[in-house]
């Protein structure tokens, strides 16, 4: 049988680098593209191309069946410090990959988008066919990136673009400036969760669950391009944060308080999974409790929380300082 060959953009980040060896496992060739802004914790049998991604060309895409394309800036911070890079490594990276990746004959194009494409929300569970409304640059720019995609898709091109829900757990390439992730830090470092408003909602994905959702979307083979919100479940973060001090109380014998500053947050939303159910047949499995338990089993490897490289935005203000073109 013909082994899949998968080149994964960005694969040397937080998801990347649990999602690549996931990959490799269940059979696919993987190889990672990316400018390792970040290091590289990859497992040494997973090839890696340290480049800058607007520096490949056509040629180099020809092997490959299936692109993932998980790089770009990464969360809220980074894309306020620098707007302009934002919308040039979220839309326009993308958008010329796409089109190199179509002319070079790759028959599949994955985009790591967002749910924060659905901006602030009101009280309803929002499906791919509900507007996505938002004005904050990452938002903006996530929107932008699919759209340039799914234009490019036809027949012998398809595009799948997964909105992710804010994806939290333990990865060797670790981040602690997400939600839950940041949750679990602040309660062992601080015994204190900030909350900006305890009823904001989220939906949460567990790096299993997503690992899962980009395998059933390289196999998915209908033509042409399509959306998928890919999330755990959903919750408020008041009830994360419950959960966090439950747990961290439990098992490590600390009280931890939660203050809410009660202001404003730009992003509000819960999400539907059911088109993923149907037509990818995902199946989510993971609960808060379990992708806690998995950031517990492996605190002894991110225990130094003074470490600057799980903050994003602190590494690449670094990065745009030795590099003017990308501020
Ligand atoms: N982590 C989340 O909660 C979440 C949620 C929704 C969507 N996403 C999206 O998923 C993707 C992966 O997220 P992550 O948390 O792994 O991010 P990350 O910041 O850990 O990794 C991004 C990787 O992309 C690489 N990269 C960026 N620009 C590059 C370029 N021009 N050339 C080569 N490499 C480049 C970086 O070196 C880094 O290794 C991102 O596109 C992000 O927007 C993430």
């Amino acid at each position: 049988m013909h082994q899949k060959k998968v080149l994964i953009m960005g694969g040397a980040g937080f998801i990347g680098t649990v999602l690549s060896p996931y990959l490799h496992d269940a059979g696919y060739d993987v190889t990672v593209a990316d400018a390792c802004w970040f290091g590289n914790y990859l497992p040494s049998h997973i090839k890696l191309i340290q480049t800058d991604l607007f520096d490949l060309k056509k040629e180099d895409l020809v092997p490959y069946d299936s692109i993932i394309f998980l790089a770009g800036l990464s969360n809220d911070p980074m894309a306020e410090f620098s707007p302009k890079s934002n919308f040039i490594l979220n839309t326009a990276l993308p958008s010329y990959i796409g089109f190199l990746a179509r002319e070079a004959g790759v028959k599949k194009m994955i985009f790591a988008s967002s749910c924060s494409v659905y901006g602030y929300t009101l009280n309803k569970t929002y499906t791919e066919e509900d507007p996505a409304i938002c004005n904050y640059p990452y938002g903006v720019s996530k929107l932008q990136g699919e759209r340039s995609l799914l234009a490019l898709a036809e027949e012998n091109f398809r595009v799948v673009c997964i909105r992710q829900g804010t994806v939290c757990g333990y990865s060797p390439r670790m981040r602690l400036d997400l939600a839950m992730n940041t949750m679990f830090k602040n309660a062992i470092q601080n015994h204190k969760i900030t909350l900006s408003n305890h009823r904001i909602w989220r939906p949460i994905l567990g790096l299993n669950d997503l690992c899962e959702g980009y395998k059933q979307a390289i196999e998915f083979d209908q033509e042409g391009g399509h959306i998928f919100n890919l999330s755990s479940f959903n919750t408020t973060v008041g009830e994360l944060a419950t959960s966090v001090i439950g747990f961290v109380k439990e098992k490590m014998n600390i009280d931890v308080a939660i203050e809410d500053q009660n202001v404003q947050d730009y992003r509000n939303y819960k999400v539907s999974t059911e088109k993923a159910k149907n037509l990818l047949h995902y199946n989510a499995k993971q609960n808060d409790l379990d992708i806690i338990s998995e950031l517990y089993n492996n605190l002894s490897s991110f225990s130094d929380f003074t470490d600057e490289r799980f903050f994003n935005i602190q590494v690449f203000k670094k990065l745009v300082h030795d590099n003017p073109l990308l501020s």
